[in-house]
């Protein structure tokens, strides 16, 4: 009988990738608290209609990947996509829109898409995530994009950021059809999914990543020049704020996101290390999203971390990490290896083995510690005060003095 085996695009997370897993968790949480955020726990079971409603029935989220289904009790039901929705809807049940006041609160945990896996991408995969209440400040725009960017200098993740407004109430829609009449003239020429799109949710057409619709919407209205006053104020102040703590962004008109409930702010962190999947994380405001879930109007902003990607920049840091390998092939050397072990271990990972061993031995063990420089000292090298190193990533091999190693 075969084995049993876990379903395609989910994985079990063990060995050094649960390591690491909590290690992201512990330091992300950490940054988070140290910004003033707490921990909320919200099931990974809700209804659907609160994604439905949230994250869009126009989007491909909520029309194609929703592990959807009708529970025993005739409750349609679904794996959460997201983490946004629920602890939206955690808010309004808890009543904390009626409360008043601000509210910062972080979660991680498991998400779930029916995807078409592939590198990078997952059908259950986990986000840490933040989602600030009852803020309409521009700073805490500001506030979130900095956190986010000290979690990834924290791990060494280098990142663009892309930005966007995707302006409000008043400016959207009139944008919105803008781009309707701009888009319906060249309608023709663009791929099946954009003109679905163009009935459905036409902002969407913006984010094709055909490249013949890319070069077509070229010359298509841009939102950032359509935005109403108060959206192009805060846009302008988000950036004048981000330049003073010299963060670097680009603007990327064509940035819309995945989900619907997005107005004004909205980002992506990508990296250009991992593959197509570059979104490391993205986030944006939603001031309207707590009022259509049925609570009192409240501003909303957040964004998610997607951990697996991120897991993958963190180990790829941690392998091309320099570890050095110290080893003597007869016992007077060791001294000499103590005291170079000491001076190295100010900057750089060192090991050293107390036994003296042959070059094919020392090579045994250096490969078992990862060591990509692996230095050995033998009678020889005692007398003439040399070492013998080799890089085992290049292969170079040298004996040079001990003073310059
Ligand atoms: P999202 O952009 O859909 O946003 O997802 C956030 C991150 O989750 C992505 O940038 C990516 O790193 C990761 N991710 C998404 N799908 C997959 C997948 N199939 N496999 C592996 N990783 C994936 C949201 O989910 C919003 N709730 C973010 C937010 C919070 N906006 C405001 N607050």
């Amino acid at each position: 009988m075969a084995n049993i085996q876990s379903l395609r695009g989910m994985n079990d997370i063990l060995g050094k990738d649960s390591e690491l897993f909590t290690y992201f968790v512990k330091h992300a949480s950490r940054i988070a608290q140290n910004y003033g955020f707490s921990y909320l726990e919200t099931p990974i079971l809700e209804e659907t209609s609160l994604f439905k409603r949230s994250v869009g029935e126009s989007s491909d989220i909520v029309n194609k990947e929703m592990y959807q289904f009708i529970d025993k009790g005739e409750n349609d039901v679904c794996l959460r996509p997201e983490g946004t929705a629920g602890v939206v809807r955690s808010f309004i049940q808890n009543k904390f829109d009626r409360a008043g006041g601000t509210y910062r609160w972080f979660y991680y945990g498991p998400m779930f898409r029916y995807e078409r896996p592939q590198k990078g991408r997952l059908r259950q995969f986990h986000q840490f995530g933040c989602e600030v209440f009852g803020q309409d400040s521009v700073y805490e725009d500001a506030n979130i994009i900095m956190m986010l960017k000290d979690i990834l200098d924290f791990f060494k993740i280098e990142f663009k950021l892309q930005l966007n407004s995707l302006g409000c109430k008043t400016c959207m829609p009139v944008y919105r059809q803008n781009l309707v009449n701009s888009l319906t003239n060249i309608k023709d020429e663009l791929c099946e999914d954009c003109n679905r799109r163009l009935l459905t949710n036409p902002i969407r057409v913006l984010d094709c990543k055909n490249e013949k619709c890319q070069n077509l919407l070229y010359n298509a209205p841009k939102i950032t020049n359509n935005l109403c006053q108060n959206c192009d104020s805060d846009f302008e102040k988000l950036k004048e704020i981000l330049d003073f703590n010299d963060i670097k962004y680009e603007i990327d008109t064509n940035l819309v996101r995945g989900l619907d409930y997005y107005s004004q702010t909205a980002f992506e962190f990508t990296s250009a290390n991992i593959g197509a999947q570059s979104a490391i994380a993205g986030g944006g405001r939603y001031d309207r999203l707590v009022e259509f879930l049925g609570g009192r109007p409240t501003s909303g902003i957040g964004f998610a971390i997607g951990i697996e990607r991120l897991l993958e920049l963190i180990k790829m840091n941690d392998e091309t990490k320099e570890v050095i390998y110290l080893g003597a092939l007869c016992e007077e050397a060791l001294n000499t290896l103590t005291k170079i072990a000491a001076d190295k271990r100010k900057t750089t990972k060192t090991i050293i083995e107390y036994s003296p061993r042959g070059f094919t031995k020392h090579f045994k063990f250096a490969q078992k510690h990862n060591a990509n420089i692996v230095a050995l000292i033998g009678e020889n090298e005692l007398k003439e005060n040399t070492i013998y190193t080799k890089n085992t990533i290049t292969g170079e091999e040298k004996t040079i003095k001990l003073e310059d190693f």
